[in-house]
């Protein structure tokens, strides 16, 4: 048994998230969760939400509310949510907590302490009519690289070029619309990346088994142009952590906050100070620092590539700058982008199917399928609905769901609802089990590297393993001539749904629970051994047909689903 910390990108708190967002870091890092759980180990997993910075403020002000009001009752949608979908997470924290602003500001010193912090003075933009400054986000108009006019202060959403408000040609306030701008003296915190670039280059070569796509958008950052830049950690902004060094005042920089992408990060390590003072564990330092135990725990992160610079270069240079015994990530999935029909999702133009539409019109089981057995791994994925109403009828209710009825009932109607004794297991069934036995290693390695595409393949073809099966040993024909047999035949694919419930969970978990309720059984041990797996039910063991796994998707609903989802959300 091995202990594993596993992390979610914290997902924005500005609203509701799409599909394209859950498949790039929430959803397959449940997966894993689930898995390495099911195996019995020790998992850690924990996400929160990521509260600080212009996108909050913005949607806040949009929705009419005070900022913290606003972000509290994102949080209770977005977890409300979460569980909608079965995100496993042993605590959903806040990166607004007590915990994660202490911590922000004890990392700020340990930095200054060792010369990784240096003050700048920079111009910024500053709006009369507002009033204030306006970084990042505040800030619109038209891009220098492309051409766009709705380039935002931090980035070009068209181009996607990272951008500083400066830059931006006839820029506007996105407040109150003022073009009434002049550039302001003002002076920000640096964290001296570039002191740390020899030791991050040396970190991430060390790292040949991680993704091509973590590890060639990290050298990407290191050696473009000048190499790795410094980069300014603190804003003009009232919502955030304060900037402060550790717990005293922080001289010149009153007033400030410090810039999101320096404290979203560390709520990985606060979030699980949160699980702790939430009563849901003891001894938080156990998953995070090395001196109290963490240095046998395996850490992975899982992103959607665009977060991957922060988690590579930004964040490893806040743990090792500290000089402080953390735990540094071991592993970094990150993940490619989900496109939907034809174009990308959007939040900003609500273009796609948000988390809490998909649950209206499907329970979780078919879109975690379907979002994990086409996750975007090698290349950027597309969500069709044509896609999705043939993976969803073929795999989940022609392949899982009837082999589950058809056992389930025939058993019924000619032994009734109890596991049938008599007969043997033939040479049909040991080629089923060794077969089976192989299959079942393939799905762990897969699992175990993380290949979610490869692990949804190799789940099917366990599946169909047995549907094969059941069509060759034909048991409904075989109890005309020799009952006996087809007993065997039954009691083999009534143990075949509690194994494919145990395997399945990671994936489907309702329906797992769903057919581990029918078989009666809540014996879910990993199957080590598929022979003996195949014998858990024996022999007059109850069980009972359980109620449709799942439906299939018409035509009908197809063509609703894809009008009704064809616009924009309000
Ligand atoms: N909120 C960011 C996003 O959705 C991710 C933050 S991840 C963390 O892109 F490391 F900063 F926590
Ligand atoms: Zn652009």
């Amino acid at each position: 048994m091995a202990r594993h910390l596993i992390t979610s990108a914290i997902p924005y708190i500005n609203g509701i998230k799409h599909l394209g967002n859950l498949v790039g870091s929430q959803l397959p890092a449940d997966l894993y969760a689930r898995y390495l759980r099911g195996r019995g180990h020790e998992v850690m997993f924990l996400c929160a939400t990521d509260e600080h910075g212009t996108p909050a403020e913005l949607a806040a002000a949009k929705a009419d509310k005070p900022v913290a009001e606003y972000c509290a009752e994102m949080w209770e949608v977005q977890n409300k949510i979460a569980n909608g979908f079965r995100l496993s997470f042993d605590h959903f924290g806040r990166s607004s907590s007590e915990q994660n602003r202490k911590l922000t500001q004890h990392f700020a010193a340990r930095l200054e302490d060792a010369g990784l912090i240096r003050e700048v003075n920079e111009t910024q933009m500053y709006s009369h009519a507002d009033g204030r400054f306006l970084p990042d986000r505040y800030i619109e108009g038209t891009c220098p690289n492309c051409g766009f006019e709705s380039a935002r202060g931090d980035q070009c959403d068209n181009c996607t070029k990272q951008l500083d408000p400066v830059d931006l040609i006839n820029p506007r306030s996105t407040v109150s619309g003022s073009t009434d701008l002049e550039m302001r003296d003002t002076k920000h915190l640096y964290l001296c990346q570039s002191k740390m670039k020899d030791q991050l280059e040396a970190w991430i070569d060390s790292k040949t088994d991680w993704p091509i796509l973590t590890t060639s958008i990290a050298k990407k950052w290191l050696n473009d142009g000048d190499g790795l830049q410094d980069r300014g950690i603190t804003r003009d902004l009232d919502w955030g952590v304060p900037v402060k060094k550790g717990d005293q005042d922080w001289p010149g920089m009153e007033g400030k906050v410090f810039y999101v992408w320096f404290d979203a990060p560390i709520e990985y390590i606060a979030c699980a100070q949160e699980w702790e003072d939430a009563g849901k564990g003891t001894d938080w330092a156990r998953w995070w620092r090395t001196d109290k135990g963490a240095d046998d725990v395996t850490y992975t992160q899982f992103m959607g590539k665009d977060n991957v610079p922060f988690h590579t270069l930004s964040f490893p240079c806040t743990i090792l700058g500290s000089g402080e015994p953390w735990k540094l990530v071991d592993y970094i999935k990150s993940f490619n982008y989900l496109n939907y029909d034809g174009g990308q999702f959007s939040t900003s133009r609500g273009r796609g199917v948000f988390m809490d539409q998909a649950l209206e019109i499907l329970p979780s089981d078919y879109w975690r399928w379907w979002l994990l057995s086409h996750a975007p791994e090698s290349s950027d994925s597309e969500f069709t609905w044509e896609n999705f109403q043939a993976s969803v009828n073929k795999d989940l209710a022609d392949v899982l769901g009837n082999f589950v009825s058809r056992v389930t009932k025939f058993c019924r109607s000619k032994f009734g609802e109890e596991v049938p004794a008599g007969g043997a297991f033939g040479t049909r069934e040991e080629a089923l089990i060794t077969d089976l036995s192989e299959k079942i290693r393939a799905y762990e390695s897969h699992m175990e590297a993380m290949e979610v595409r490869k692990s949804a393949g190799a789940l099917r073809a366990i599946w169909v393993a047995g549907n094969e099966y059941l069509q060759e040993a034909a048991p409904w024909s075989t109890f005309k001539t020799d009952p006996d047999a087809a007993a065997a035949q039954i009691r083999l694919a009534l143990n075949l749904i509690r194994l494919y419930a145990v395997l399945s969970a990671p994936f489907i978990p309702d329906a797992s629970a769903a057919m581990l309720k029918s078989m009666k059984t809540d014996d879910d041990a990993w199957p080590d051994d598929a022979a003996a797996a195949l014998n858990t039910l024996t022999a007059g063991h109850a069980f009972e047909v359980p109620e449709v796994l799942f439906a299939k998707i018409t035509d009908d609903q197809r063509e609703e689903w894809q009008s009704k989802f064809s616009g924009t959300r309000d």
